[in-house]
């Protein structure tokens, strides 16, 4: 299934290494929040450590404006790094030049040095050869662990690979043998679920989970945009209008797979303190928005969940960010967590919620990963993966 070779397939000892994490985490007061992610690149980064290696990690931090930008510094993820590892990481403040070359050649076997985030040069984004090359100069080898950005083609996550021997890290090899077996020979009944606020950014994964599903279910602020479809009147819900003929397409050609939403909770405002009501979604009134699915939504979703052998989720069910609108979301999440089949949270949204709910360790695979899930299971290639060395 994983045709890639991986660092299980290269000799690493005393070799300069180059690895490209995705460590691209949230940071409130210059700390870091969550370090999911950087947890997730640990057994890679022990690996080659064991092995020998003198390991050179690169990754992004947010989305800086191609020049530098302190709030967007991984210097505060090195620091965090060095205390989960217990080890001293070494930091240059720029990922190419003379610095970045002179930290490099001091490394010894087993040592650690982290570059400072790749965006603050234009020509990672822009996938520019010279750049490319510089991050290539710095090493022997290289390795891609970075699931998370694998659906980009930048200079450290696919312009790289062809300069040097590239090879993937275990967790973009987990990620891939989780979703990509989950998909090939699905377990029946397939419940997937889909959320977020937006169907223009899930279409593809809406169509093709409807053909490999048994079930799909919708919420979140996309369903607005379906109910609406079906003729429904969503008041100030927030509804994509250039979305709604694909949406009436897709309902069209869904078989009656696809499953909407019941019930709403609705708000007279966009924030947590509004008032609030549960309507059926044919009586929403003029100035009120839909925040979350309703109670006979939630139940409804929760026998499919229960009766499941596979459930795919990816997007909450509602605007979890504010408590009073979270409920749809929690309860879908503790629904998975407690039922026997395989489960699979694609990231974003989704596995921040479970990880909230401290749920994540009863999943069967929570991916790092959220736009290059979504892109993994609408079945794209992705380039970070597919400028890899063939098996
Ligand atoms: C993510 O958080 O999805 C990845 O790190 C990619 O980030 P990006 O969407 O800014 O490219």
């Amino acid at each position: 299934m994983f045709n890639k070779k991986t660092i299980r397939d290269m000799d690493f000892s005393g070799r300069r290494v180059l690895v490209r994490v995705d460590f691209n985490v949230p940071l409130e007061g210059g700390r870091v929040s969550d370090d999911t992610r950087i947890r997730a690149a640990i057994p890679t980064i022990e690996y080659l450590i064991n092995q020998g290696a003198k390991v050179i990690l690169c990754s992004h931090l947010g989305r800086p404006k191609g020049t530098p930008d302190p709030k967007l510094s991984l210097k505060p993820v090195a620091e965090y790094l060095g205390t989960l590892l217990d080890k001293a990481i070494s930091f240059s403040d720029d990922c190419i030049g003379e610095q970045a070359a002179q930290h490099a050649a001091k490394l010894g076997a087993g040592e650690l040095l982290l570059l400072e985030n790749t965006r603050f040069h234009p020509e990672e984004k822009a996938n520019d050869p010279d750049f490319a090359q510089q991050l290539a100069d710095l090493a022997d080898l290289y390795v891609n662990d970075a699931f998370g950005s694998a659906h980009r083609a930048h200079a450290s996550t696919e312009g790289v690979a062809h300069l040097l021997p590239a090879v993937a890290g275990f967790l973009m090899e987990k990620e891939i043998k989780y979703l990509g077996e989950a998909l090939a020979d699905p377990a029946h009944p397939f419940v997937a679920i889909l959320g977020g606020a937006k169907i223009s950014d899930k279409i593809g994964v809406v169509k093709r989970l409807v053909d490999l599903a048994d079930s799909l279910l919708i919420g979140g602020g996309m369903a607005n945009t379906f109910l609406a479809a079906e003729g429904y009147e969503m008041a100030d819900s927030l509804v994509e209008q250039e979305a709604l003929e694909t949406a009436k397409e897709l309902l069209a050609t869904s078989k009656n797979r696809l499953l909407l939403p019941s019930d709403l909770v609705i708000a007279d405002r966009f924030e947590n303190g509004a008032q609030t009501q549960v309507v059926a979604v044919d009586s929403v009134p003029q100035g009120w928005r839909a925040l979350d699915i309703g109670p006979k939504t939630i139940d409804s979703f929760q026998v499919k969940v229960k009766q499941a052998k596979l459930v795919v989720w990816n997007g909450p069910m509602g605007v979890f960010e504010f408590e009073n609108f979270a409920h749809g979301t929690y309860a879908i999440a503790n629904t998975i967590a407690a039922s026997e089949a395989i489960s699979i949270i694609g990231g974003g949204d989704s596995a921040a919620a479970i990880q909230r709910a401290g749920l994540a360790d009863r999943i069967s695979h929570v991916s790092t990963g959220g736009g290059a899930s979504l892109e993994f299971l609408e079945g794209k290639t992705l380039p970070g993966v597919a400028a890899l060395l063939d098996r």
